[in-house]
């Protein structure tokens, strides 16, 4: 009979075993998360095994749309499933908030719990039809998700969207540590006070799932080259509930298609890219939670003038709760403020190609919020960071960054938040990380970094092994 059950021919085996095996993808509905579960699904979706998204209509319709660094065809094999939620409001962020912490998306996390119903409805009709069915859940999403646990042939795994860092000190703190220098944290690691909004604190406390009985793992966006000593941490502080982690990333493609240079959709900044040296390029980028006031884009905009370096700055208004809905308010430049620029640097209003950016040889640093998205990108593409954290986990990355892995300056202290950042500030920051001794070495150390990242997922490379692992343990 074990021959029956396991034929010679290994390959055909392996497919139909994982044949039997689906996969549901359940993010939260925030740019960074739908991000990266919907490049987890492409990655799972190439060991042959089906993937199911299912989000709010409004939610899939823009992960879809801003796919970025592989071919959206590739997305056409995701079962996507449009939920329609009822309508929830959808505010326009606040750029003279005092903690900067997206309270515009509050609606749509709250909206998420309507997903409950039609989530539980499609995991009981894969149960029937599958062999098993894996869970994939940001963490802020298990209620979503609870029908799972009544599903004898269902697995739950944790999608934990930030870096190692920063959930070895979350978790650390959760069991009422202190957190002091020691081997694994440097000093002075921010509190997360400023981090959140109080009703954002009270979401996490009514939804984080620590590893409940019912969890049998976490997953993460992060890569051994990285964080190995954070997650041999998190794997510590778990061996009794014999929770499994594995670091599965980068999720971002680490190649890049080559462009076909006649094609009209080529990204104008691509283009302008095209005509720069080497490394002389900085990317300014705040990601899809950041709104600035008027006196805060005023002073960034005169600080990357005087720096004197080429920079290409996307100026967008932080997401609604639905991106669909409503007008975006366009910030206002200092009068003239493009043509003085002219030849030097770059204003983009719209979406932005950042991985491409930031893949292009002449792209020499990224001025960045620190989000775990735009981390991963950067540190796969080898490009070191002028970190400006606004929230969240974002003081803890600009910590890892900077003093763990030293690719990266710190723009503004976190101590500091509350203060405009003047244009001298801008400036000092971008001659330091693009013209400087201490920046060139932080390139180096980038670059290096980030050849061995895009090593890892290679055959035989850690993330690879790490990946091969997780998708033989989810069809076992
Ligand atoms: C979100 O839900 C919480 C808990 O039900 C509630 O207190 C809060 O007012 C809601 N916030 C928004 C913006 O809908």
């Amino acid at each position: 009979m074990a021959n029956q059950q396991y034929p010679t021919s290994h390959g055909i085996n392996d497919l139909k075993k994982q044949a039997q095996v689906v996969v549901v993808m359940v993010p939260l509905p925030a740019q960074g998360h739908l991000n990266q579960l919907l490049q987890l699904s492409r990655l799972i979706l190439s060991h042959n095994i089906p993937v199911h998204y299912v989000a709010a209509t409004t939610h899939n319709r823009q992960a879809k749309q801003r796919v970025h660094g592989w071919d959206p065809n590739a997305a056409a094999n995701i079962h996507f499933h449009d939920i329609e939620i009822p309508p929830f409001r959808c505010p326009p962020p606040n750029p003279e908030a005092k903690i900067k912490f997206p309270s515009q998306l509050q609606p749509a996390f709250n909206a998420s719990i309507h997903l409950t119903k039609p989530v539980s409805m499609l995991l009981r009709a894969l149960s029937c039809k599958a062999r098993k069915v894996i869970v994939i859940y940001d963490s802020l999403m298990g209620s979503v998700i609870e029908e799972a646990r009544f599903l004898s042939n269902a697995e739950a795994y944790t999608f934990r969207s930030v870096s190692a860092f920063a959930v070895s000190l979350y978790e650390w703190e959760l069991e009422g540590n202190v957190i002091e220098e020691n081997e694994l944290f440097p000093r002075d690691i921010p509190t997360l006070e400023g981090c959140f909004t109080d009703e954002f604190a009270g979401f996490v406390n009514c939804h984080y799932s620590k590893h409940g009985k019912f969890n049998t793992g976490c997953v993460y966006n992060t890569c051994r080259v990285i964080e190995s000593a954070y997650m041999d941490f998190l794997e510590k502080e778990t061996t009794k509930e014999g929770i499994k982690h594995w670091a599965l990333g980068p999720f971002n493609p680490v190649t890049i298609p080559e462009r076909s240079k006649s094609s009209k959709k080529q990204h104008f900044c691509l283009e302008w890219l095209d005509k720069q040296a080497k490394n002389t390029v900085i990317y300014v980028s705040f990601g899809t939670t950041t709104t600035f006031d008027d006196e805060q884009i005023k002073e960034l905009a005169n600080g990357l003038r005087k720096s004197q370096k080429k920079f290409i700055w996307v100026l967008r208004d932080a997401d609604k709760g639905d991106v669909f809905k409503g007008e975006e308010r366009r910030a206002e430049l200092p009068k003239g403020y493009e043509n003085s620029v002219d030849g030097k640097g770059l204003v983009v209003r719209d979406w932005a190609p950042q991985l491409e950016i930031l893949a292009h040889p002449a792209t020499g640093g990224f001025m960045s919020h620190c989000g775990w998205n735009s981390c991963m990108e950067s540190i796969s593409m080898g490009v070191p960071l002028a970190a400006w954290p606004m929230h969240s986990d974002q003081p803890r990355n600009t910590v890892l960054i900077t003093k763990v892995l030293k690719i990266g300056i710190v723009v503004r202290d976190w101590v500091r938040r509350d203060e405009i950042v003047t244009s001298k500030i801008v400036k000092n920051a971008v001659n330091r990380l693009m013209a400087s001794t201490e920046g060139n070495e932080m390139r180096k150390r980038a670059a290096e970094m980030g050849e061995s990242v895009r090593g890892s997922v290679d055959e035989g490379g850690v993330s690879r092994m790490e990946m091969e692992s997780f998708i033989a343990h989810i069809t076992r």
